[in-house]
């Protein structure tokens, strides 16, 4: 049997765990709240909200603003998923995935050639598809106020902080990055590297923001922007086609919904896994007296791994793009986490080889952000958006002056070969044509008697699933405040490799030393900044709290 820490190793861990990560940096309103990782883009959220906008508006605006201030993840060259929260209705949900080329083949990546910096790796966009798509049935403001405030920052530049600093110089000095129109759009003239306090100007990425702002999303899908990504394609051997770009179509979609301790959890559905992979998660801790152990017990920490990993096999097993595979609906159903909860064993892991016997098994960064914004009349928006890698394929379309993604290299990119590495083969997630790839991305918002209480996401790859679990537990099961259940340190299990990962596992030597001998190999690995929004179900006070893991700012009315 498994013995409980003494309270005194409890206590150690517990201030030796909340001293090991960066704490949030807070803001706390009555009104409006903006989180975000580029703090000029959160100032322009905040902006918005003040000039008449509601939560969408500023979530609109902010996106818009991160494409130019945070160019390794915010984009308009990418896609992501909006989950929206107005009082009184329920959740949806305003999905932009990327899509596969026509011309995509399922075997894409058996060239070697085709690498996830080739132009061939890039889906369609559907950024901007998405944002107008919300901001036509959600916003209030007109179009273009909310578009303006990111052509201004491009056209006038914005001071690059440290943050920022690190990353393009980081880029810009890999061998790897050989596209000369982003080294040309991203290096500084004199060639030295980024310093904080510089200015940062994007003249063609104004540009094409400002015909956005001024003929509405039309202008990226059909119009000239449109003829300039063609010609960028045809010139460099990529897929994406003007047909293309005039089919994309941004949906919205009903959210996952799941219950936990009286609490209603919202998250994306496929083509994202993070609503059913959360929703299956915490059904299955929902079966367990949970707080019998402390946070940072071995048992908890045990179950939760356990959990992990059980939904991520799902993951692997089921999901895609709901318009071409069939998701079945009862991953998401108490009845089916009760059976997987009773395949949990105390005493022992389970091998993630013994979870999928028919999946045949072969022998052998911070590229997505999330930020979160709530208005004054309790509007709540939760947003994620990526290019995939960082800076995506770090191609910058000539003439046009934006990043392209790389998210095709999100499908499962060897059809049939799932690896004890990771790599995962199964059918559900194989390029097809217009197809949309599965996605990790898991904007959500937890309400409480039908009142927003938690605002929250994060980048991280497959990560993003349990960073959001780790901080919806933090607080619907554990009480933490927003601050502390986005500053303590979190965990990882994706099935494959069958290895847990912890932030600090240094920090947590009896935990590490009590999960060995059940069969759970731990490793250390950070995990992404989750910039979320709590509030006070009581007071209806909203506390920002801005993940200082990376970077970020809260700004509150
Ligand atoms: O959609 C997804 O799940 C991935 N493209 C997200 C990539 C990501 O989060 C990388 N960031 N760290």
């Amino acid at each position: 049997m498994l013995r409980s820490l003494s309270t005194l190793t409890l206590l150690l861990l517990t201030t030796l765990t909340a001293s090991a990560q960066p704490k949030a940096e807070t803001v706390t309103s009555k009104g409006g709240v903006v989180v975000c990782v580029s703090p000029p883009a959160a100032d322009v959220g905040l902006n918005t909200l003040k000039n008449g906008g509601n939560a969408v508006d500023a979530a609109v605006a902010t996106a818009f603003a991160m494409s130019v201030t945070w160019p390794e993840a915010g984009n308009i060259g990418g896609g992501g998923f909006m989950m929206i929260a107005a009082p009184g209705k329920d959740p949806t949900c305003i999905e932009y995935r990327e899509t596969a080329p026509a011309a995509a083949k399922v075997d894409l990546f058996a060239d070697a050639k085709v690498t996830w910096l080739n132009h061939k790796a890039a889906g369609v966009p559907g950024t901007v598809r998405g944002l107008a798509r919300a901001h036509k049935k959600y916003g209030k403001l007109e179009w273009k106020l909310v578009v303006m405030p990111a052509v201004e920052l491009a056209e006038e530049g914005f001071t690059v902080n440290a943050a920022l600093a690190v990353g393009l110089n980081r880029v810009l000095a890999d061998r790897l990055t050989t596209n000369a129109a982003f080294k040309q759009t991203y290096g500084k003239l004199d060639g030295k590297p980024w310093k904080v306090g510089d200015t940062l100007v994007l003249k063609e990425l104004g540009r094409t923001l400002r015909l956005i702002a001024e003929k509405g999303a039309d202008a990226f899908y059909t119009g000239e922007l449109a003829g300039l990504l063609e010609k960028e394609m045809k010139a460099e051997g990529g897929l994406i086609t003007r047909t293309d770009l005039e089919a994309y179509k941004a949906n919205e979609r009903k959210p996952i919904h799941t219950t936990f301790r009286g609490y209603d959890v919202y998250g994306p559905p496929p083509p994202s896994s993070g609503g059913v992979a959360l929703a299956e998660m915490l059904n299955i801790l929902e079966t367990f007296d949970l707080k019998k152990h402390s946070r940072w017990s071995p048992e908890a920490t045990h179950l939760m791994i356990e959990t992990m990993k059980r939904a991520y096999v799902d993951r692997a097993r089921h999901l895609g793009d709901p318009d071409y595979t069939k998701i079945p609906p009862e991953l998401t159903t108490k009845d089916y986490a009760k059976k997987l909860a009773a395949t949990i064993d105390m005493r022992k892991a389970t091998p993630s080889a013994d979870l999928a016997p028919e999946i045949t098994l072969d022998k052998v960064s911070d590229s997505t952000t999330h930020f979160s914004v709530i208005d004054k009349d309790g509007l709540a928006v939760s947003n994620t958006y990526t290019l995939e890698n960082s800076y995506g394929n770090r191609v910058v379309v000539r003439g046009a002056g934006y990043i392209l993604n790389n998210e095709m290299t999100d499908f499962n990119a060897r059809p049939g070969l799932t690896t004890r590495l990771g790599g995962i083969g199964t059918k559900p997630n194989q390029i097809a044509p217009g197809k949309r790839m599965l996605s990790s991305m898991t904007p959500v918002i937890v309400l409480k008697d039908g009142k927003p209480v938690l605002i929250t996401g994060s980048p991280g790859g497959r990560t993003i699933i349990n960073t959001v679990l780790c901080v919806v537990l933090n607080v619907t099961e554990y009480g933490m405040t927003v601050a502390e259940a986005v500053s303590a340190p979190r965990f990882h299990h994706q099935w494959f490799p069958d290895v847990a990962r912890f932030e600090g596992v240094k920090d947590f030597p009896e935990l590490v030393t009590k999960l060995k001998p059940l069969g759970h190999s731990v490793t250390e690995a950070r995990q992404g900044d989750a910039h979320s929004i709590g509030i006070d179900p009581k007071t209806g006070l909203r506390t920002g709290a801005a993940d200082k893991r990376l970077d970020g700012k809260a700004v509150g009315e």
